[in-house]
């Protein structure tokens, strides 16, 4: 399973970077108002420091627009991945932009019906949002197990890229399910790291190693 970041934090982005877990990086228009950066700015410099997809998303919302938008940002660098929310408008844009052989994520997805037309409109990333549903008393994971059993039926080759994680729950069950790519949170990300026993076990070793009066250094 392939790990995006879903932030527009150089810092961030750079620290997980260095220790291989940033596959991709995913942004929005939130995340880059948080970021208090130019979009066109932050976003080349994390193309620079990453070398899978990277997702920046158009705001222009008829069909025309969004192609010249996404167009405008695939020139930023050459792993751009344009950015459409799962509008009809947004579904011509894609079948324009992917047949220009760009790649397209389709965002804002919480249907298995609107991903089955994303992999018909060539999406080369379908975005389910798990958390959102939760947030309402849907049960996210079963809208990425739907996905899953289509794409698979129908071999469709659209990468599903599980999105608005919010614990480390959500990127368990989305790898047990077989999401492709999940996005979260740096924070997330570095969650996945720790277990309590962990730290308990850690904590005896350190203690009887230190009534051994033993260094190795
Ligand atoms: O990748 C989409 C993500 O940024 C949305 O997450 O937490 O705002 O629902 P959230």
């Amino acid at each position: 399973m392939k790990f995006f970041v879903d932030t527009a934090e150089i810092d961030a982005i750079a620290e997980l970077n260095d220790l291989g877990m940033v596959d991709g990086v995913t942004t929005n228009p939130s995340l880059i108002l948080k970021s208090g950066r130019d979009i066109l700015e932050v976003t080349k410099e994390i193309c620079d420091l990453v070398d899978g997809p990277v997702s920046a998303e158009v705001v222009a919302t008829k069909a025309d627009a969004m192609i010249a938008e996404g167009r405008k940002l695939a020139e930023i660098a050459e792993n751009i991945t344009i950015k459409l929310p799962l509008t009809w408008d947004g579904l011509k844009a894609c079948k324009e932009l992917t047949g220009d052989g760009h790649m397209v994520n389709v965002t804002l997805c919480f249907s298995a019906n609107q991903a089955l037309l994303a992999a018909k409109a060539g999406a080369t990333f379908i975005s389910p949002f798990i958390g959102r549903l939760d947030d309402i008393n849907l049960d996210g994971m079963d809208l990425i197990e739907d996905i899953r059993t289509i794409y698979d039926n129908y071999h469709f080759e659209t990468q599903i890229l599980a999105a608005s994680i919010r614990s480390v729950n959500h990127v368990l069950e989305s790898a047990r399910i077989g999401a492709d790519v999940i996005t979260a949170p740096p924070d997330v990300i570095k969650k996945l790291a720790f277990h309590p026993l962990t730290d308990k076990g850690l904590d005896q070793f350190l203690s009887d190693w230190a009534k051994t009066g033993q260094k190795i250094l």
